[in-house]
């Protein structure tokens, strides 16, 4: 129902056409290499003599046949950098000399913080290894955990590191993993942004010394994103289609840092895991410290294909799965909902809700969320945050007359909840202001009029599920939206003793991912949507409790066009909501058609966020009509192999994407004309993915292909020759949107 981390381990062998290899794992006992086989990869590591963990491959599938010698250390170069230093390794201690980012680093209890971990033993399993590790004195253990999936190839890695000296460590610094590549020239691709302008993609070569992205804010943040991507060539050659990639993601919503470094050597090295800065979490004797699982994939055709597959890996294997989908190969296509955030903001009341709920129903809504203002005494982002009672004043009779109106309307009902935080004017405040993260005797800086309780902390952990689960089985609730609206600020933790306070960059995290496990467990049909102002938690460890997340407060629908195409390099259409609201847009005042904003956010899980009662009928009949057309192709839409056909990145004049569902039978092209200059006709689409041999029917969604187009054509047709649009397809924030059926 819910991925657990043990789960994250056990892939199972979904059957997936396109790579008919089977998996396996080996260890050669006389060399001492282990390798990983699955989808279109293989890695592979082993033991030098000195015994330490040696990096030896990542990259395309190699033949069964294909051996390795036992991993040879490099050699020492002058006298300044010794082989231990130069030897890329799985998972290196910060001692012997090192200077590269270490995966771990130590501080002992008498002073030495020398850390020099090999090999001791190790254990099989059907898609992977555990290797244990021990420092070459100290009882320092740790084991990586390693496992691939047998379809995508993705590899999940993490790393426990135990304790058993008599003494406290502190760690001071852990990776969940360090990937590496030999020298080459390299292209790094990143996301980052900022509120209202996150998923920006930025490609630049990877020369030597270190590109560090990060978040110190306590959770994922909005200003950079826990995935990259490494391309074989410069900037100039990266392509959708063509060329080596190796791209990770980590799975951690607390701060984190992935460092990207050349070496002295050239070597590429990259480590994720927890983020260093203010680190350090004290192990006494047996304790245990279990890093973030930092994934890893390759593909040999572009980032098109990497992110194809980090798609499907994670439809398959990190998104939950409610009662309904756990038997389904994947998780069923978000619900379209309606939001009532743009239309009301705070202004909540029973009346306004229900005649919202009533206008959503009759567009063909799936599902009403009512968002902030509903509880406590919540009239501005001034007060109320802490107190989750319903405000009698708006709704008089709690909140079953307006669930029960949005049932009877054939809706389901979803809830706004903003569950770490606590404005200082509130009751919770009022009787628990040590709840808190805070340093005593310093101010308690306030973003947005609030602070962030401190999740750490048992009491809160049980007071935060315990409010959830009483709104869950007092409502019929059938979505939640998880807000996260500030960043950390004075992260003390002052009922511990000063050398454990730093243990809350860790158990934060884990109690958030503990809390939303149990109300997945207690409430199996409830669905849960990671928000953070927007895009601000977004990662593979959030995902494996939540259904969806929302990208961004920016709903531009052009803005978003540039947002949606720098999401999907490391995330699944499916979990990208995206609302139609109002024009002007209160963000960048911009007028755009209904048409053009329906179709930006029908490139994703559709919503509408705008205030519809003040809809004209066309503008109703237009959604309506739109909102069914997007009901009948949605699964190949947000489930599908993604095309990103044109970019719409640096101010291009045009974008378009395409999707193809699994079966090759149905596909979705959507078009978007930025501003038209010098009269320019679209280009023509050449599109990919489909059957060649097979004949596919071309539908218009929205707008007219250009005259004389085949209405049925070869896959091989649209693919070569390709579509082209309707010569009247010009103009500033043009939108058009078709589907392709096999016959
Ligand atoms: C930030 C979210 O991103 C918005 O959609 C909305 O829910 C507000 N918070 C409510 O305070």
């Amino acid at each position: 129902m819910f991925k657990t981390l043990s789960a994250v381990f056990l892939f199972l062998a979904i059957p997936f056409a396109a790579h008919a290899q089977p998996s396996s794992v080996s260890f050669n006992a006389a060399t001492k290499v282990f390798r990983l086989d699955g989808g279109g990869v293989s890695y592979v590591f082993g033991v030098n003599p000195r015994g330490e963990l040696q990096q030896l491959y990542w990259g395309a599938r190699l033949a069964a046949t294909d051996s390795f010698p036992q991993a040879a250390p490099l050699p020492e170069l002058a006298s300044f950098d010794s082989s231990y230093n130069n030897t890329p390794q799985e998972y290196a201690g910060w001692g012997a000399g090192l200077f590269a980012e270490p995966a771990l680093k130590l501080s002992f209890a008498d002073g030495n913080r020398d850390l020099v971990l090999h090999y001791l033993r190790h254990t099989a399993s059907t898609n992977g290894f555990d290797v244990v590790l021990k420092d070459i004195a100290r009882e320092i253990y740790v084991t990586l955990h390693y496992a691939i999936d047998p379809n995508s190839g993705i590899l999940a890695r993490s790393a426990t590191i135990q304790n058993r000296e008599a003494q406290p460590v502190s760690v001071e610094q852990a990776a969940a993993a360090a990937w590496g590549l030999p020298p080459a020239h390299y292209t790094l691709s990143y996301l980052t942004g900022r509120w209202a302008g996150e998923w920006t993609l930025n490609q630049e070569a990877i020369h030597p010394g270190a590109r560090v992205i990060e978040s110190r804010r306590g959770s994922t943040g909005h200003q950079a994103n826990p995935w990259f991507a490494i391309t074989a060539g410069e900037p100039s050659e990266v392509s959708e289609e063509h060329g080596e990639v190796w791209f990770g993601a980590l799975a951690w919503s607390g701060s984190w840092r992935i460092t990207v470094e050349q070496d002295q050597l050239d070597e590429v090295r990259v480590t994720g895991g927890f983020n260093p800065f203010d680190f350090g979490y004290v192990l006494h004797p047996g304790e245990s410290l279990e890093a973030p699982v930092f994934y890893g994939g390759y593909s040999s055709s572009g980032l098109g294909s990497a992110s194809r597959l980090l798609h499907l890996f994670e439809l398959e294997h990190i998104l939950p799965r409610t009662a309904a989908t756990a038997t389904q190969t994947l998780p069923k296509p978000r619900p379209v909902i309606y939001n009532s955030w743009e239309a009301t903001e705070f202004k909540v009341t029973e009346a306004g809700q229900i005649a919202l709920a009533e206008k959503a129903a009759a567009l063909g809504i799936d599902r009403f969320v009512m968002d902030d203002g509903w509880f406590g005494q919540r009239k501005d982002d001034h007060a109320g945050l802490g107190d989750w009672y319903v405000n009698p004043d708006k709704f008089p009779h709690g909140l079953k007359p307006l669930i029960d109106k949005v049932h009877s309307l054939g809706m389901d009902f979803g809830l706004w909840v903003e569950p770490e935080m606590v404005n200082p004017d509130s009751d919770l405040y009022r009787k628990h202001p040590d709840w808190v993260l805070n340093f005593p005797g310093r101010p308690r800086t306030e973003q947005r009029n609030q602070l962030v309780l401190n999740l750490a902390r048992p009491d809160v952990h049980d007071y935060v599920l315990g409010f959830l689960d009483k709104l869950l089985n007092e409502n019929d609730i059938a979505f939640l939206k998880w807000d996260y609206n500030r960043n950390w600020a004075e992260p003390g933790w002052d009922q511990l003793p000063a050398t454990e306070q730093k243990r809350v960059y860790v158990n934060f995290t884990r109690n958030l991912y503990a809390i939303l496990a149990e109300l997945r467990h207690r409430h199996p049909k409830v669905e849960i949507e990671s928000c953070s102002g927007g895009g601000g938690r977004v990662d593979l460890g959030i995902l494996r409790y939540v259904d969806e997340v929302w990208p961004s407060d920016n709903t531009d629908p052009f803005d978003r066009l540039t947002q949606q195409d720098g999401f999907t390099y490391a995330y699944t259409p499916q979990i990208m909501m995206a609302w139609v609201t109002d024009s002007p847009h209160w963000l960048n005042k911009r007028s755009t058609s209904l048409s053009y904003r329906m179709l930006s956010s029908m490139q994703g899980s559709l919503g509408i966020g705008a205030n519809i009662a003040a809809w004209s009928p066309e503008d109703a009949a237009l959604a309506k009509r739109l909102i069914a057309a997007y009901h009948q192709v949605q699964p190949t839409i947000v489930q599908g192999s993604l095309y990103r056909l044109i970019s719409p990145r640096n101010g291009s004049e045009f974008s378009a994407t395409q999707t193809v569902n699994e079966e090759k039978t149905q596909s979705v092209v959507f078009a978007f004309i930025h501003s038209t200059q010098e009269g320019r006709l679209f280009p023509r689409l050449k599109l990919q993915g489909l059957d060649p041999t097979a004949e596919y029917a071309l539908s218009p969604i929205e707008g007219k292909p250009h005259t004389g187009t085949p209405s049925v054509a070869s896959g091989a047709w649209w693919m070569n020759h390709g579509l082209n649009l309707d010569d009247s397809f010009r103009g500033d924030f043009q939108a058009a949107a078709f589907r392709l059926d096999k016959k």
